[in-house]
């Protein structure tokens, strides 16, 4: 068994070790090969490759990133691509790839694989937004640090009887947002599934600041939008790739709370300190999980399926069910635990 495997899209803690999964399952104990693209399918395209064995992999389990490199390349950005996928196939003798990708790279991979060429998905993506799995590795490791950084936050807050507004990532689900949020005792959270109206956030806040030395966290995920004509949305860039480039909600919300109530409110968007350093203990367990049971798929010709976790075992779900729908967050979740504590 000859596998090509690549990682594709934004990085994600945990994608070393679903590498190395991967590599010892397919080595160890199904006797085949791996090779490991450079950079997504821009290695594949390109031919930059290296042959992933058990010594490569030695010590990457705890370590962020992804030793083979990643991007937002595709083969069908270009006329050619699919046909220069299959020379790829061809000149390594590979039975098919093993991609570890979002939404966008496993729906390449889906419709790669109606035109011919064999792939196993991984879902990975911090957001955790992949349909048909419970879990993607990354998120785990997200929340926790949107969390700590939420809990140094409320000292400093506390200190100046401040609002402060917290953005983290979640360009089409909260999940980071009502973790983090809850596990932080934010004040409020904003997600992308319910849009916000200014006018109540504001009021909330008013009244439990009226009179009282009070201290507020807003947490927002960068993809929450305000209700239809309530305040002016930030305006993002599209990059080559035709993905927009969040991140400015919070200072808006920032100036109009500030505006609007008077209360002193500072701004910290968490950025790209949430994919960094190493995944937790929960992530590697579940990158693991993945990685070993892709190289099975493989070794079952199972192709065209994406490996899921589904109340804590892992299973095989088809491609086309786990691409072209995001998976949001519950909102009874939402309605139950969250919105309670709304300002309260
Ligand atoms: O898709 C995962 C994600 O972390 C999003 O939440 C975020 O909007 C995006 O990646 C940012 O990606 P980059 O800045 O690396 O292009």
């Amino acid at each position: 068994m000859r596998i090509g495997m690549l990682t594709s899209g934004g990085d994600c803690p945990g994608l070393n070790a679903v590498i190395r999964g991967v590599v010892r399952k397919v080595e160890r104990v199904h006797g085949g090969t791996v090779v490991g693209f450079r950079d997504a399918w821009k290695g594949v395209l390109e031919d930059e490759w290296e042959v992933l064995d058990v010594n490569r992999c030695r010590g990457i389990l705890p370590r962020g990133g992804t030793i083979l490199g990643t991007s937002r390349v595709q083969p069908y950005q270009f006329p050619d691509g699919v046909e220069m996928v299959k020379a790829a196939v061809a000149q390594h003798r590979l039975d098919g790839f093993v991609v570890i990708g979002g939404d966008g790279s496993l729906g390449a991979a889906r419709d790669l694989q109606d035109d011919g060429v064999n792939c196993i998905g991984v879902p990975k993506t911090i957001d955790n937004d992949i349909a048909a799995t419970e879990m993607t590795f990354g998120f785990d490791t997200a929340v926790h640090i949107c969390s700590t950084a939420i809990d140094r936050l409320h000292t400093t807050a506390e200190a100046h009887d401040r609002v402060m507004v917290v953005e983290v990532m979640g360009r089409d689900a909260g999940h980071i947002a009502v973790r983090a949020g809850l596990a932080g005792g934010a004040t409020m959270t904003l997600i992308p599934e319910v849009p916000f109206d200014i006018g109540e956030v504001c009021d909330a806040l008013q009244r439990r600041h009226a009179g009282m030395s009070y201290a507020s966290i807003v947490v927002v995920a960068e993809g929450a939008t305000p209700a239809p004509g309530t305040m002016p949305e930030p305006e993002y860039e599209v990059d080559r790739f035709g993905h927009r480039r969040l991140g400015g909600i919070s200072q808006r919300l920032a100036e109009e709370i500030e505006g609007r109530t008077g209360i002193e409110t500072r701004v910290t968007i968490l950025g790209h300190v949430q994919r960094g350093g190493t995944p937790t203990a929960f992530d590697r367990v579940l990158a693991t999980r993945y990685g070993v049971a892709a190289a099975d798929a493989a070794a079952d010709g199972a192709w065209g399926q994406m490996v899921a976790l589904q109340a804590d075992h892992i299973v095989r779900v088809p491609l086309h069910e786990a691409t072209g729908s995001t998976k949001q967050v519950d909102l009874d979740l939402y309605d139950e635990v969250a919105r309670p504590f709304f300002a309260s």
